[in-house]
């Protein structure tokens, strides 16, 4: 495939993002301070994972605590935005603070937000991207104009502590954005939306609340994140890379042609094959996960936020934001950044 070849576009939209924010918790969970609550080291984590700390939610902080200092941020880095005249509120959380009302109505409140509506997306590690996609569908329709598009976790509430193969992996955090429609003459930046979803194997990792069960699979009632690491890991390693290609196949585009690849961050292992298959070299590829941990649907608007702050995301850049994990589903756009 030719690098030369044009992006085709899934759907039209002038929308764009046009601010980014993000929080972590001050509190900090190294490797070391894991050695002390279950049997394992820093060398076996940072060799398995690549992970070295991640940051823990305050006893009183809980998501929507996180996402308002995620706004505070985004408001303080671009003066020059309101909030006032956001016509919808979407949040992708697997950790919101009760089910109802949802995370995005106690943002409406505590911004004050007059006309909006809200509605939480539980896609779990794909969650922000698929509200991404939601957000773009919504002003592609004419329907809204100006959405605020938070991805956050307390996952720290839901790890089990006594697991020593799921809690070395998991952290909080929360990263907001704002996606505004362009003028009508724009050129588009939202190029290519995709979407996958494997339910079959949705039993390998999952929180239980409800139901026993998935299909002929019963769950464990702990309340807490249950995972089969070795079946997720064999997933993402197979099915996340061979979607990504034929993603950028669809969009008629080729990985070099990809400044910037912001994936979820389950651990490097797999971000390690994922490159390899792809193509996508690790120095175009923008992760938190050594401070931060697996942050589920916080991850990549962290990692946005991070690759904003250091100056490598610029304009006229083209973007691959890629979110998978539980469902197991997979969530992809590519975006020319503020085109
Ligand atoms: N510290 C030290 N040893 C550990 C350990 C830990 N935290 N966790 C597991 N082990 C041990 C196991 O008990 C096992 O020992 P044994 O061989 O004596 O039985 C050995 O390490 C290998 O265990 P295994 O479960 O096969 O490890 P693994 O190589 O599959 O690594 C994960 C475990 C969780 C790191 C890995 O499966 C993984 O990354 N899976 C994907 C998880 C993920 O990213 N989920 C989110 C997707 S969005």
């Amino acid at each position: 495939m030719s690098s030369k070849a044009p992006i085709t576009t899934g759907y039209r939209t002038s929308a764009r993002i046009t601010a980014v924010g993000s929080y972590l918790p001050k509190r900090v969970l190294s490797n070391d301070d894991l050695e002390k609550i279950v049997d394992t080291n820093d060398e076996w984590i940072v060799q398995r994972t690549g992970i070295r700390e991640r940051r823990i939610a305050a006893d009183d902080e809980y998501t929507s605590d996180l996402c308002f200092h995620a706004v505070r941020d985004l408001i303080e880095r671009y003066p020059e935005k309101s909030l006032e005249d956001v016509d919808y509120i979407l949040v992708a959380t697997a950790t919101p603070d009760t089910f109802f009302p949802q995370t995005a109505a106690r943002v409406q409140a505590e911004f004050g937000i007059k006309a909006a509506g809200a509605a939480d997306v539980a896609a779990a590690c794909a969650g922000f991207v698929s509200a991404l996609q939601l957000a773009g569908g919504l002003i592609a329709s004419g329907l809204h104009r100006k959405i605020l598009v938070i991805g956050a976790e307390t996952l720290s509430r839901i790890t089990d502590y006594t697991d020593r193969t799921t809690c070395i992996l998991f952290g909080d955090g929360a990263g907001a954005v704002l996606v505004e429609a362009g003028a009508a003459d724009s050129k588009p930046s939202w190029l290519h939306s995709f979407a996958r979803t494997d339910g079959e194997d949705g039993h390998h990792l999952y929180r239980s609340s409800l139901s026993p069960s998935i299909g002929e699979h019963s769950l464990q009632q702990s309340g807490k994140i249950v995972q089969n690491g070795r079946a997720v890991f064999r997933w993402a390693i197979s099915r996340v890379p061979e979607s990504i290609l034929e993603m950028l196949n669809e969009a008629g585009t080729a990985p070099e042609d990809v400044d910037w690849f912001v994936p979820h961050n389950p651990n490097m292992r797999i971000l390690d094959v994922v490159s390899e298959k792809t193509g996508i070299p690790l120095d175009k590829t923008i992760t938190t996960l050594e401070h931060t941990g697996n942050t589920s649907a916080a991850s990549i608007p962290l990692a946005l936020s991070e690759g904003v702050r250091s100056g490598r995301i610029r304009e006229g850049q083209l973007l691959l934001l890629y979110g998978f994990g539980g469902g197991l589903s997979q969530s992809g756009l590519l975006i020319r950044w503020m085109a």
